[in-house]
């Protein structure tokens, strides 16, 4: 069995390896965590960073086939939150010494939507100084939508892309000009050379995917040398098509570990870059967020959108922490970072450390 320590001396990760390193279970599993938790340790110190998640609209012209928001779900009301709300939401945050703001929503592009965003975060950054961390996730959108929001004071942009196999992708999606595979890594290389500090992500334990495709998907994000992860296991949608298909690769629980190990994996892969405790890791595990900081993340994102919308923005079924008003989003969550035996960055922006090494070097 490999130690703490013998994951630790090694510096490049052959596909062979990660492979091994994502079947780990029990005590090789936590000698893998640990080693990733030493890593996050020495290259940025112990801190977890806060960013106040407001899910801001649920509307989505995408028709993702995994996605409770998708477009053809006519069971969910849908809603955009007023700049107003959003302003409120983004004085809790400073009050609360959450560094940073992720303004996530539905896929929209119209003209009256992006020119609004722009404007919202002119008003975001009138009130806080530009004092806070604005990371946007709102899907694909033009080279010229991307710019006038980093013009505006947004930082950072998140868009996953799902699976590194082609075909995987394009089982998990409509067959449209909307969901392209070639598409989507596009957009995250045009976000890269604007200047956005860049984060990705997969989902994990999708129907139809493998090991070996989960071994490409962190290859691939090395490749592509991003700066920040969110990754989770997929959790069915109870009114989506995937969740229909009778096709489980992983249990519920083995989608779990092996996001866990894709933490830790990754960690030791990319020692400099952030790497958020999700949603998805909560919601199957109720030390979810405990765990994920145990084995390597570094970042996590209280939800503070307003509690009248919580449960309208449910990708997936029994999403953890839908009925929490931000008060207590907030304090579970500092409870964690304790548990874990980190500290909360309070009042940190947080940067994703590896955006300026690039730079530099
Ligand atoms: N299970 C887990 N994650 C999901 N997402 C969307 N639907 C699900 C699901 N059913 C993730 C996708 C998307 C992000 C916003 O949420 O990875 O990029």
């Amino acid at each position: 069995m490999k130690t703490s320590e013998d994951w630790l001396n090694i510096n490049s990760f052959d596909a062979q390896t990660l492979e091994a390193m994502l079947k780990l279970r029990g005590e090789e599993a936590n000698a893998l965590h640990t080693a990733a938790r030493e890593c996050t340790q020495q290259f940025l110190g112990q801190h977890v960073f806060l960013r106040g998640l407001i899910e801001l609209n649920n509307a989505c012209r995408k028709d993702c086939l995994y996605c409770g928001i998708r477009k053809s779900n006519d069971d969910i009301k849908r809603y955009i939150i007023s700049d107003e709300e959003v302003l409120a939401a983004t004085e809790f945050a400073l009050e609360n010494g959450l560094g940073s703001l992720v303004i996530q929503g539905g896929e929209l592009n119209s003209e009256a939507w992006t020119s609004r965003i722009t404007s919202l975060l002119e008003k975001i950054n009138h009130l806080t100084g530009a004092s806070l961390g604005i990371t946007l996730s709102l899907g694909e959108q033009n080279a010229e939508t991307y710019q006038s929001w980093l013009d505006a004071g947004a930082h950072r942009y998140l868009l996953r892309f799902e699976t590194s196999d082609p075909k995987l992708y394009a089982s998990i999606h409509p067959d449209n000009d909307l969901h392209r595979y070639d598409e989507r890594f596009a957009k995250i290389e045009l976000l890269r050379n604007i200047g956005f500090q860049t984060g990705t992500g997969v989902m994990i334990g999708l129907p139809g995917q493998s090991y070996k495709s989960l071994v490409n998907d962190l290859i691939t994000m090395q490749t592509i040398d991003i700066d920040m992860c969110g990754m989770g296991p997929y959790i069915e949608h109870h009114n989506t098509p995937l969740a229909k298909i009778d096709d489980q690769w992983l249990s519920i629980k083995e989608r779990f570990d092996v996001s866990l190990n894709m933490v830790a994996a990754l960690r030791l892969m990319m020692k400099d870059i952030n790497i958020a405790a999700t949603t998805a890791m909560e919601t199957i595990d109720e030390d979810g967020r405990i765990k994920a900081f145990r084995a390597g993340a570094n970042v996590v994102m209280p939800n503070i959108t307003p509690s009248a919308y919580l449960d309208s923005y449910l990708l997936y079924d029994n999403k953890a922490g839908a009925d929490n008003h931000r008060d207590k989003a907030l304090s579970i969550i500092l409870q964690d970072i304790a548990l874990a035996g980190c500290e909360a960055g309070l009042g940190l922006p947080g940067h994703p450390l590896h955006f300026f090494r690039k730079q530099n070097d």
